[in-house]
């Protein structure tokens, strides 16, 4: 087994409304429900009817500060408005709105729920943000259509995918292998997991990539022990 193999967490981490502590709560999801299409299939058919019936937007994983967080390091890493940006799984596209209320003006979402890409219209549509592309595919099988982008986000897509009962070592190849295919050589990957340390993150993508920084988030002391629940990293593809 690797390194990564004997350090792996598999710790599920609860939804968050935007009003909560910027942490993974440990109500646990198993790894079998979080980690499935049918368990994010099922999770977003009820939000889009949430939506339709009271217009809002449901979870906000890992609180509105995740989202926060990342457009301030946009903001000092100068990306400009018109860099192509893809947020991979983008569940209720609210990442987008965020994105796109700041100036952002090529964006692309996808996810592998057909659920989700209905919200996430219908969430963009109700923000007269009709310009944001939102398309129904799954990212481990993306048969080359996503490239040239200047920026990936994640915010809780590749801890799902780690989750998935069938996504073994090959799956989380996968997740690599796509993403430099994705973006652009000295593209930006902005990764927020609740599930891997960064040293687990750094030892994933380690080939073919450059670290940049760690965004601070949140301490958590429990027990007399003290970590941060939310671990936030860009990455920098170098071919
Ligand atoms: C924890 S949710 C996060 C959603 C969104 N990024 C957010 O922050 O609210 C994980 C998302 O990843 C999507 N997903 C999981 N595996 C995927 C895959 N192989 N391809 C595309 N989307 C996937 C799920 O449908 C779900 O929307």
């Amino acid at each position: 087994a690797s390194m990564e193999d004997a350090t792996e967490s598999t710790h599920g981490c609860g939804n968050m409304s935007d009003s909560e502590e910027d942490r993974c709560s440990d109500n646990d999801f198993g790894p079998s429900k979080l980690g499935t299409k049918e368990y994010w299939e099922d999770a977003y058919k009820k939000e889009l009817e949430t939506f339709k019936d009271i217009g809002d937007v449901g979870e906000i994983w890992f609180g509105e500060e995740s989202m926060s967080r990342v457009l301030r390091w946009m903001d000092k890493a100068k990306i400009p408005e018109n860099a192509a940006i893809l947020d991979i799984g983008t569940g209720n596209g609210a990442f987008l709105v965020e994105l796109a209320r700041h100036g952002y003006r090529n964006l692309t979402g996808i996810d592998y729920s057909p659920a989700s890409v209905e919200l996430a219209r219908s969430v963009l549509l109700a923000e007269d943000l009709e310009d944001v592309t939102v398309m129904e595919m799954d990212f481990l099988n993306c048969q080359g259509e996503l490239k040239g982008f200047d920026v990936c986000i994640d915010k809780g897509t590749f801890d799902a995918i780690s989750l998935n009962p069938d996504n073994t070592e090959a799956g989380k190849k996968l997740y690599v292998q796509s993403l430099k295919d994705a973006l652009k050589n000295k593209g930006f990957f902005a990764i927020t997991s609740c599930n891997w340390t960064k040293e687990q993150l750094l030892h994933r993508f380690k080939e073919g990539f450059d670290f940049v920084q760690e965004l601070p988030t949140p301490n958590f002391q429990f027990g007399g022990r003290t970590g941060n629940s939310v671990t936030a990293l860009i990455f920098k593809r170098v071919y």
